[in-house]
């Protein structure tokens, strides 16, 4: 691997691309790390895992205004550019590249090509985020072709996420590996999440509880009981500890298809619940 440039922030979308094309024609492998800013430990994890891969990173931040509902925290959602800057350097981020929305959207969001990814984006988040995947497929693939890397790195906290970009990137013949990296936690378990900062002190602690009902959910699918079953109980349990929940589900981990009673294993649980002001999600593999 070759030693890590400093930092370097490019924002015209132009310029990025020839920046990469230039370390592609010199033979580096590029890693790429798509993020909206707000960067934590569970972020810089993944800027490691592309460092040791690539031989150049590249990070991205634009809070893509697509993804977000009506209702959601587009306007708040928390933007730390110095902060996430300095943090991109540290963990040895090559480019930073900050496009703005005219870049991404020219003709406007309203009027944008939109990427649907179907079946995959049906159900779960998708019932309870209408349009969300669409978004996040849409910039997704522009961000990929502005790029152009070698290999992708996204968290597996965001699963339907990972398998929607996944499946996106096979069917559209993309040349670049998707990289899916583990689930940061605090120390209680709770995922680690720019959501997390919308929780006060005590419901970080009971936000833990989405952590404990995955791995008791894991643990009675892995005694016998049956998917409906476990599924009640987590929604119960969650309920009981203040959480309005949207779901906690049981599915088959690859395509995220409702199992069969006789399946056991390659599963994952997942659940995404609101407390207070944050929603939650996370999942477990079983
Ligand atoms: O996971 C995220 O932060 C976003 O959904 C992504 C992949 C950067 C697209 O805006």
């Amino acid at each position: 691997m070759n030693m890590p440039i400093d930092l370097q922030r490019v924002d015209a979308a132009e310029s990025m691309r020839r920046r990469v094309l230039e370390w592609r024609r010199d033979g580096l492998r590029v890693g790429f790390v798509p993020t909206m800013g707000n960067l934590h430990a569970g972020h810089y994890s993944l800027i490691a895992a592309a460092r040791a891969q690539c031989d150049r990173v590249v990070a991205s931040i634009f809070v893509n205004p697509t993804q977000f509902g009506p209702n959601e925290d587009f306007a708040t959602y928390p933007r730390t550019m110095d902060a996430d800057a300095a943090g991109l350097a540290a963990a040895g981020c090559d480019l930073l590249f900050v496009p703005d929305t005219a870049a991404l959207y020219p003709f406007g969001t309203a009027a944008a090509v939109r990427v649907h990814v179907p079946v995959i984006s049906a159900g779960l988040c998708g019932s309870f985020r209408p349009g969300h995947f669409d978004g996040v497929a849409s910039v997704v693939a522009k961000l990929f072709n502005w790029v152009q890397p070698d290999a992708a790195y996204f968290g597996r906290k965001d699963f339907q996420q990972l398998r929607l970009i996944e499946r996106m990137t096979v069917d559209l013949g993309l040349p670049i590996d998707i990289i899916g990296v583990d689930t940061l936690r605090e120390p209680n378990g709770l995922a680690m999440s720019s959501r997390n900062q919308y929780l006060s002190p005590d419901e970080r602690e009971r936000a833990a509880e989405i952590y404990r009902t995955l791995q008791a959910m894991g643990h009675a699918i892995r005694q016998g009981s049956t998917r409906a079953r476990v599924e009640t109980v987590a929604v119960d349990r969650l309920r009981a500890a203040g959480f309005r929940v949207d779901y906690a589900v049981i599915r088959r981990a690859g395509d995220l298809s409702e199992p069969g009673d006789g399946d056991r294993t390659h599963l994952v649980g997942l659940v995404a619940a609101h407390l207070g002001k944050a929603r939650l999600i996370d999942n477990l593999l079983i």
